[in-house]
């Protein structure tokens, strides 16, 4: 029997590309340069399995193609909004993402973003390369205090749980949380956290505000300048989802003037683009999209995707199923 014909569209870990191209006949993106619209419907009618990321839009008109031989989109990355689910499924094709292996090290940068702006170490690196850095002093780079401090975060799913576990047992936060789903109670207790009904509830009780929910429609700008409004005026907003979840726009009229405390953002609404209003923020600290950037956890993610490959070929339910 012959081999399903794969499409990698990025470069990705040495060893997760080499086992591929042991079980799949496998086409790589060798220049890793995003592929375009175009490429995408072309690929669809060429290919049996595509397996796209976080930078591949794939939007209604790419699936709208005469002759369909794609049969699965296995997404590299736990968020998939830039697929359109309903058309692929409209044309038959399955799409399935990476959960779980990405939880901890997402988890993990979304506390350095909140360590960062609170104790102003962006500030202060900028400061010290540039050789401003006049001596130590006791009025010098003062910021906010972390241990103890009450966090929300809202979505509690798997990196908000890892989140609440690092903030919990490792800063001894108090946790508030805003799920659409009620949490069960012995998740909650494990975290000793407090579900509120709403993110109006949550916000203005929150010291720090850290976002974990599913980007996408449902989502976008769910952080809009009406909820920052309700934000404490010294509290600090920690987006590793997705940019739309945040207005950029209003969230830079809000750090500019000082209704909030600070920001530290991994993910933007039009990435690479950053808009200059964020990057002249000095209570901002930004990072290109690094939550799942170590080794270990993007050579599992990759792996996942062969499992979920392999699963799907040979006739059985992939496990990470999304449409
Ligand atoms: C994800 O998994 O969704 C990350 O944002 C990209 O790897």
């Amino acid at each position: 029997m012959s081999k399903p014909k794969v499409l990698v569209t990025r470069r990705w870990p040495e060893a997760v590309e080499r086992r591929m191209a042991e079980v799949f006949d496998l086409d790589l993106n060798t220049a890793d340069k995003p592929l375009s619209q175009s490429d995408f419907r072309d690929a669809l009618g060429r290919y049996d399995a595509i397996l796209p990321t976080v930078t591949d839009k794939l939007p209604a008109t790419v699936f709208e193609g005469p002759s369909m031989r794609a049969r699965i989109l296995a997404n590299y990355g736990v968020g998939f909004s830039h697929i359109d689910t309903d058309a692929a499924k409209g044309r038959g094709i399955a799409v399935t993402n990476t959960p779980d292996v990405l939880s901890e090290c997402t988890a993990d940068i979304a506390m350095t973003l909140l360590l960062m702006v609170a104790r102003r170490a962006g500030e202060g690196e900028r400061e010290l390369r540039e050789g401003r850095w006049t001596g130590w002093r006791p009025t010098h780079l003062i910021g906010t205090r972390v241990s103890g401090a009450t966090l929300g975060i809202i979505g509690f799913g798997r990196i908000g749980q890892a989140m609440a576990q690092r903030a919990h047992f490792g800063f001894g936060m108090k946790i508030l949380v805003q799920n659409r789903s009620p949490v069960p109670a012995e998740v909650l207790a494990r975290y000793n956290a407090v579900q509120v009904p709403t993110v109006e509830d949550l916000l203005p009780q929150c010291d720090f505000v850290s976002l974990h929910c599913p980007g996408g429609k449902a989502n976008r700008h769910l952080i809009n300048s009406r909820r920052l409004d309700l934000m404490r005026a010294n509290a600090i907003l920690i987006n590793t989802a997705r940019g739309e979840v945040v207005d950029e726009h209003a969230l830079a009229q809000a750090l500019w003037f000082g209704t909030i405390g600070g920001a530290g953002l991994d993910v933007f609404e039009r990435e690479p683009l950053v808009p200059e209003a964020l990057l002249g923020a000095d209570n901002l600290v930004l990072l290109p999209h690094l939550g799942s950037a170590t080794r270990q956890t993007r050579e599992a993610m990759g792996f996942r995707v062969l499992e979920n490959l392999t699963d799907f070929f040979d006739g059985r339910q992939p496990r990470d199923r999304v449409a």
